[in-house]
């Protein structure tokens, strides 16, 4: 039998699985280490980092939720340049492979980000979160608006060149989510990384208030699941050559195959973790078996699989 080619390609960067941690879920991958080595799966998307170190929002930030979490973090973090001296050396000594991921407040601010990131050694990709629900007002979240998440994304090409890949992270949270996909791809984006949280809420019966300290969060876990398959599913559909970076949900290998079949080309593991640590890798054994179990030589054979018509195998 045939060995099974489990890589996977995004934009012009290779990797050896398409099994990657979930940006915020994971920080820059120390915690995970315990547990196994970060090289050992595809890829580490770290917390997206601004410019300036951030506090976040005020406490609670998190909520359960019946088959997941509600989080509402708002992007805490150190800062590209403690980012940049501290998290990316850790990552080059772990021999991971690097997907950056960076937000911000103004186009201004993402091109900034990329002008410090663009001759730093060692990244792989560059995740451009456009969709954090975290924001003070929604007028921030530049993946709602066709025309913001365009200036986004052409500002960072131009500022980045040509070299890294750039995936642009969007929000389930719209009416046209392939025109907002289109935009991002004609301005400039190599890959889709689909989805981020859904907006939720949850109130405190107790105080009869809102739970959370920034009233409102992201809702991940495998609640959003379905909305994940059906986002990668419409934009695979209109964009079948742009790869997509699937998440929200995953816990197993079958979730995982899901979002691949749906035309997911590498596949994200974040609230999993939370309560399975080892989550990612177990994903990573489980789907290689099934793609195995059912026949394909290739991962690249079963990525939007489920768009073929019937009769179709490989
Ligand atoms: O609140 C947060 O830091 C979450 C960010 C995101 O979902 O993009």
């Amino acid at each position: 039998m045939n060995e099974l080619d489990f890589s996977t390609t995004i934009g012009n960067a290779w990797f050896p699985s398409p099994i990657f941690t979930a940006s915020g879920c994971a920080s820059s991958g120390r915690e995970l280490a315990q547990f196994f080595p970060l090289h050992d799966i595809g890829g580490v998307v770290t917390k997206s980092v601004m410019n300036k170190a951030r506090h976040g929002r005020p406490t609670p930030r998190m909520a359960e939720t019946p088959s997941g979490m509600l989080n509402s973090i708002g992007l805490q973090g150190p800062g590209i340049d403690a980012f940049i001296a501290k998290d990316i050396p850790y990552l080059i000594e772990q021999k991971a492979r690097i997907i950056v991921s960076i937000a911000g407040e103004t186009v201004e601010e993402y091109a900034t980000l990329a002008r410090k990131l663009r001759s730093v050694a060692g990244i792989s990709a560059l995740e451009v979160n456009i969709s954090c629900p975290n924001v003070e007002n929604r007028g921030l979240v530049f993946a709602c608006d066709p025309d913001a998440s365009r200036r986004v994304i052409d500002g960072v090409r131009r500022t980045i060149g040509g070299e890294i890949p750039i995936i642009a992270k969007l929000s389930p949270d719209v009416t046209d989510l392939v025109a907002i996909a289109q935009g991002v791809v004609e301005s400039g984006a190599d890959a889709l990384a689909l989805i981020n949280t859904v907006l939720g809420m949850v109130i405190n019966l107790d105080t009869m208030r809102p739970h959370l300290g920034g009233t409102t969060g992201g809702l991940s876990g495998p609640a959003i699941r379905p909305i994940a398959v059906r986002a990668i599913y419409q934009v695979h559909a209109a964009l079948p050559k742009t790869p997509i970076l699937g998440m929200g949900g995953v816990s197993t290998g079958r979730d995982a195959l899901e979002m691949i079949a749906a035309g997911a080309s590498a596949v994200s593991i974040g609230t999993a973790s939370f309560t399975n640590p080892t989550a990612l890798i177990s994903v990573q054994s489980e789907l290689k078996e099934l793609l195995r179990i059912k026949g394909f030589e290739s991962l690249r054979g079963a990525v939007g699989f489920a768009h073929r018509p019937e009769g179709v195998v490989q």
